[in-house]
């Protein structure tokens, strides 16, 4: 305990460090698992412009090489992807104890804060915005590996995926993975047998559990029962209901009988979510 508090006293020096150099006043702390914090700042020369630090503190002590590579492959993705839906990267910068980059704040907080009050219309568009953000990484052969509703900001009517901390940049489009990552809950299920699989196919029953949350407004890490996600789609759902065939779909056990991101797209142009898709279509958002 003594440890991680004299840790964490040193990160909040060094902290200031990034902020010195950019002239920021530190605010809000927002996240803080160790050894990555993230918090706000808003810059001293304009009070109006307020910013968001991801910091990976630089600790012998840990596994070092570990959080290189989180760090890295985190700002690699964010450096080569520009959407309307996913995160964007301002600066990222190397200190003497830490890594860290900038990004813009995104004040509204989390899908995960909004779920308990997500309306109808709000949520169509949010996963079709999802779809449109997932469908731009998939096709740049980009797995996320960690979609969930606390890895999905929320501004201004829109959402934005965010945490590339854990993604892949795949370099063909049956190129396979083996090792496990993410939540247990949103990880599918063949993560779990001891085969190589495809990261696309595990970011899409992800994009199902989220679907989930979102229909069901729930964050799925606070069910109590341990009634599995199918079973209340079953019960709560009507067999005809354009949900009810996503999310067989999405949490679909067979990753090869799950469907893609250009199939689940392909299939909502034929739903009540036709002219969504149409319109982000038209902005080239998809
Ligand atoms: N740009 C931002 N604007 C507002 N809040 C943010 C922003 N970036 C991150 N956050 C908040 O900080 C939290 C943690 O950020 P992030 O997911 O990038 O860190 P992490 O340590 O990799 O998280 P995890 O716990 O998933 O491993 C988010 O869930 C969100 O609440
Ligand atoms: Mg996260």
């Amino acid at each position: 305990m003594y440890h991680l508090e004299r840790k964490t006293l040193e990160l909040q020096n060094y902290q200031k460090e990034i902020c010195q150099v950019h002239h920021f006043e530190v605010g809000t702390l927002l996240h803080y698992n160790y050894p990555i914090k993230v918090f706000q700042v808003t810059s001293k020369l304009d009070h109006n412009v307020k910013k968001v630090i991801k910091a990976y503190y630089k600790d012998s002590t840990y596994d070092d090489k570990k959080i290189v590579k989180h760090f890295l492959s985190e700002v690699a993705v964010l450096a080569t992807i520009h959407h309307p839906f996913i995160m964007s990267m301002d600066f990222m910068g190397s200190f003497p104890r830490y890594f860290a980059y900038v990004m813009p704040f995104y004040e509204d907080g989390t899908l995960t804060k909004v779920l308990p009050s997500i309306h109808q219309e709000m949520s169509d568009e949010y996963f079709v915005q999802l779809c449109a953000a997932v469908n731009y990484l998939h096709n740049k052969k980009v797995a996320h590996r960690d979609l969930k509703t606390d890895n999905i900001l929320i501004t201004e009517k829109k959402i934005l995926i965010a945490d590339f901390g854990l993604s892949d940049i795949l370099p063909t489009e049956d190129t396979m993975a083996t090792k496990r990552k993410g939540t247990v809950v949103y990880m599918s299920p063949e993560q779990f047998l001891k085969r190589p699989f495809d990261p696309f196919k595990c970011d899409m029953f992800a994009l199902g559990v989220v679907y989930w949350c979102m229909v069901f407004k729930v964050n799925v890490l606070n069910q109590d029962t341990m009634e599995p996600m199918m079973e209340t789609v079953r019960t709560k759902l009507s067999p005809t209901s354009i949900d009810r065939l996503i999310l067989t779909n999405l949490l679909e056990y067979q990753p090869e009988e799950r469907l893609s991101i250009f199939k689940l797209i392909f299939l909502m142009e034929e739903s009540c979510f036709s002219h969504r898709i149409a319109k982000l279509k038209e902005q080239r958002f998809i």
